[in-house]
């Protein structure tokens, strides 16, 4: 196509100009002579004004019919204007539709969830929504700037995989020709071998977790960004952590300052996450339940109830360390003080919104780690490339997973994960 178009975004740097904008037509407002057409296109939103006086008959008539969802290119000179949110509108001299929108399914009435998630696809155009895709996708920048800029080298572990991560019991099964295969639940241990390639790597890919789960904070399948660091232990896993988040933080609301507005989040609750992050040990948080009236015993593993009460007092995200090596993944190493525990750290975020990062130090003694296997019921031969890691040249490494849509969650602000990625994979549901 030989026209040239202007996107809404570059429209603001062009006051004065007579542009084209394809475009989607939100909703219209009419004043007796004068129709405010509300447009958008992705890259934002613009308001387009046509006087019955300015235009001729046919851009008069054209606007008249436009329906909500209808395409269209839309001609008009960009003008500055204090009222409207993005300071400049449209006035409109021509219309060509491209195509006229009826009954669409998603009216500015209130529609119930079912009805949205069946309807995803057009969903996804909505103003919020798109503030929630804006920010997931800043939110990825933020993850590769950080991890680009501080010398990790980004590693892609495979998603069919012929064993397990963490744990067999919510494995996505399916065959690779004549064998079983897997659909990963971490790339964890394959980012463990790339380490003792690179040194410091991580991955940015999906995961799928067949959970039978039917929460505000689980999905089928999640994004999971896992850095893996070669002689790097505990300590300073959790000091990579906590710059980490705050950097994803601060990077949203320099960026996506307009987005969170929309969205009505509380931007004070965000900017106070600055690193260093409380700590409390999985003894100090079952004690701290225990005083505070929950039924817990030392030995559990905690609920989405525990964590919120535990993260209700804190105003940052808050490390649980510690945990008894029992609960947690075969592969974390002991505290070589107290075996009976892990060197490892859940956080916690704020506001209710549960374990964001999972991580660990790594066993690197391949007797332990052998002895693992055989507790765990693992089949040593399906991990021998595993025990290779720690029979060529071990090292002490540690590293961490971050879900990316509970992150979305957590800074958006919103109920539920379902929102915080284009097309949700739940318990139950698939399609779109
Ligand atoms: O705690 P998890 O299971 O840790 C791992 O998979 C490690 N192998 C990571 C590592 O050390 N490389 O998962 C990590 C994070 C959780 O903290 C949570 O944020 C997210 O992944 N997560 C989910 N997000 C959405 N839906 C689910 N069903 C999730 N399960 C885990
Ligand atoms: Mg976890």
């Amino acid at each position: 196509m030989s026209r040239s178009l202007c996107t809404i975004r570059e429209a603001g740097k062009r006051t004065g100009e007579t542009v084209t904008i394809g475009c989607w037509l939100h909703r219209v407002r009419s004043s007796g002579k004068i129709r405010f057409l509300q447009l958008r296109d992705g890259t934002g939103y613009i308001q387009g004004v046509v006087a019955r006086s300015e235009v001729s008959d046919e851009v008069w008539e054209a606007s008249g019919k436009l329906t909500q969802e209808s395409s269209l290119y839309v001609t008009g000179q960009v003008r500055t204007d204090e009222r409207s949110k993005s300071g400049y509108e449209l006035t409109v001299t021509g219309i060509e539709l491209i195509q006229l929108a009826s009954d669409y399914p998603i009216t500015p009435k209130e529609h119930g969830v079912d009805f949205l998630m069946d309807h995803r696809h057009l969903w996804i155009r909505a103003p919020r929504q798109r503030a929630i895709l804006v920010i997931r996708a800043e939110i990825i920048r933020a993850i590769q700037r950080f991890f680009d800029e501080r010398g990790f080298t980004l590693v892609d572990p495979p998603i069919l995989t012929p064993s397990s991560c963490e744990g067999t019991t919510n494995l996505f099964h399916t065959k690779y020709f004549d064998e079983d295969a897997f659909l990963t639940q971490s790339g964890q241990l394959y980012m463990e071998a790339a380490a003792m390639a690179l040194g410091k790597v991580y991955s940015f890919g999906p995961t799928f977790r067949a959970e039978k789960s039917k929460t505000r904070r689980h999905l089928i399948e999640f994004w999971m960004i896992e850095p893996e660091m070669a002689f790097v232990g505990h300590e300073e896993n959790l000091k990579v952590q906590e710059q980490f988040v705050e950097h994803i933080v601060q990077s949203v609301l320099v960026h996506c300052r307009p987005e969170l507005e929309l969205l009505g989040r509380d931007i004070a609750k965000l900017e106070k996450v600055k690193a260093p992050f409380p700590r409390i040990t999985y003894d100090e948080a079952v004690r701290f339940l225990q005083e505070n009236g929950h039924a817990f015993e030392w030995g559990e593993d905690f609920g989405a109830p525990h964590e919120t009460a535990i993260a209700e007092h804190y105003e940052k995200p808050v490390f649980i360390t510690h945990y008894p090596t029992a609960i947690k993944a075969f592969y974390m190493k002991p505290d070589p003080n107290r075996p009976e525990v892990a060197l490892c750290a859940d956080l916690i975020a704020p506001e209710g919104y549960g374990e964001i990062i999972g991580g660990s130090q790594r066993i690197d003694d391949p007797v332990l780690m052998q002895q693992r296997f055989r507790e765990h019921e693992l089949s040593e031969e399906a991990y021998q490339w595993y025990l290779d890691l720690r029979r060529y040249g071990t090292v002490p490494h540690s590293g961490f997973g971050l879900g990316l849509e509970r992150t979305v969650a957590w800074i958006c602000g919103l109920e539920h994960v379902r929102e915080t990625i284009p097309f949700p994979r739940l318990l139950y549901r698939l399609y779109p």
